[in-house]
């Protein structure tokens, strides 16, 4: 295989982030290669390629599953859950390790076209859900503060599902919410003593559109089957959902602008009608910003509300400090900031929605 030059800190860095790979919840597979690679140099090399801020693991993985759903056949399929499908069983994922050293050595050029060029942007439509939670919490706030309809901005759009969310039907708590006869439902379990807003009495909106470094294209192929290959090999019900939301934005896919948030939220905000409301929602996007550019990236979001008062919804970091009497279970904050520069967290949730905990209310 090809070397690339690399420093020390680097290679370090990603062969740690392959050692302890505690993303990788329900990817029993995943959590077995990332051994081969944290001890595989060659593969240690490749999947540190990427683009600066690039989680590797994330990246070398849907790399690797992309070729497999794609290209020829492999030996290396047999142990993908995906691509056996979910009525065949896929080899044990401990014994893959040797598979995946073959099939990067055979495959090590496309690979590294790949990793170079794709990014991370797996789009989880279930955390439409903390969108439309988010927009339910504040929406009173809102219509106290302007009579205007709200405009939407979603930073890390990547296809825009997110932006459809009142396309789709959720479920939360024995409650049902949104469109009960879209192809997407979303169902979350609904955890704590917290107050649970009702999902249908949102602020009516004047626009939506999205900021993305790498905007996907619902309707390309090409593009579809990169978010399809970001989803883990095991999680055939989230496969069919992404599907099934990709078909419905295609339908009517939402404006998104390409570039760095930080380049093209100056010109985003300098277009949106002056002193009218607007909403900023990002989800598993600052956690893809470099280190030394989040303070430009928080900086580009406020300047949002110099014209016009601003709602900053989010879901990123672990709440801190955790408000939660037991925080085991883990989870990130879906944080709100207000246009008076005030912060909570509404509830805290799993990375990809699957549960939502709300909060004791102040
Ligand atoms: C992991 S995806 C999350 C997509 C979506 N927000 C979701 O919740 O599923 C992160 C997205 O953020 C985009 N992104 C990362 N850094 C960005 C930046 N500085 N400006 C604009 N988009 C960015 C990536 O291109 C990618 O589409």
């Amino acid at each position: 295989m090809t070397a690339t030059i690399m420093s020390d800190d680097h290679r370090e860095r990603v062969r740690r982030a392959f050692v302890a790979p505690g993303e990788f919840t329900t990817s029993p597979l995943y959590r077995a290669l990332s051994r081969t690679v944290a001890d595989e140099e060659a593969l240690l090399d490749l999947a540190a390629s990427g683009r600066s801020g690039q989680y590797p693991t994330f990246l070398f993985f849907g790399a690797v599953h992309h070729l497999l759903l794609t290209g020829p056949q492999d030996p290396l399929g047999a142990y993908f859950p995906s691509v056996v499908g979910p009525d065949a069983e896929a080899l044990p994922a401990e014994e893959a390790g040797p598979a995946l050293v073959a099939f990067c050595a055979r495959y090590e050029a496309e690979l590294r076209a790949l990793v170079a060029d794709r990014l991370v942007q797996t789009n989880q439509v279930q955390r439409s859900l903390g969108l439309r939670f988010g927009l339910a919490a504040m929406a009173e706030e809102i219509a106290a503060t302007s009579d205007r309809p709200v405009h939407l901005v979603e930073v890390g759009a990547s296809a825009g599902l997110n932006l459809r969310f009142d396309r789709y039907g959720y479920r939360l708590g024995g409650r049902s919410f949104g469109d009960a006869a879209s192809p997407v439902q979303l169902e979350a379990e609904l955890l704590g003593d917290g107050v649970l807003p009702d999902l249908d009495a949102l602020p009516a909106l004047a626009s939506v559109q999205g900021v993305d470094l790498s905007p996907v294209d619902v309707r390309a192929p090409e593009d579809r089957e990169w978010l399809k290959a970001l989803v883990w090999p095991e999680n055939h019900d989230q496969r069919l959902l992404l599907t099934a939301a990709l078909d419905v934005v295609a339908g009517d896919p939402p404006p998104i602008l390409r570039g760095d948030a930080i380049d093209v939220l100056p010109g985003l905000a300098a277009s949106l009608p002056p002193g009218e409301p607007r909403v900023v929602y990002h989800s598993a996007t600052r956690m893809h910003v470099p280190a030394h550019r989040l303070a430009a990236f928080d900086a580009a979001i406020a300047g949002l509300g110099e014209s016009g008062p601003l709602w900053w919804l989010s879901v990123e970091d672990a709440p801190h400090p955790d408000p939660r009497p037991d925080p085991s279970r883990g989870g990130a904050a879906l944080r709100l900031r207000g246009p008076d520069g005030s912060s909570r967290d509404l509830a805290v949730v799993e990375g990809h929605l699957r549960w939502l905990e709300t909060l004791p209310t102040r």
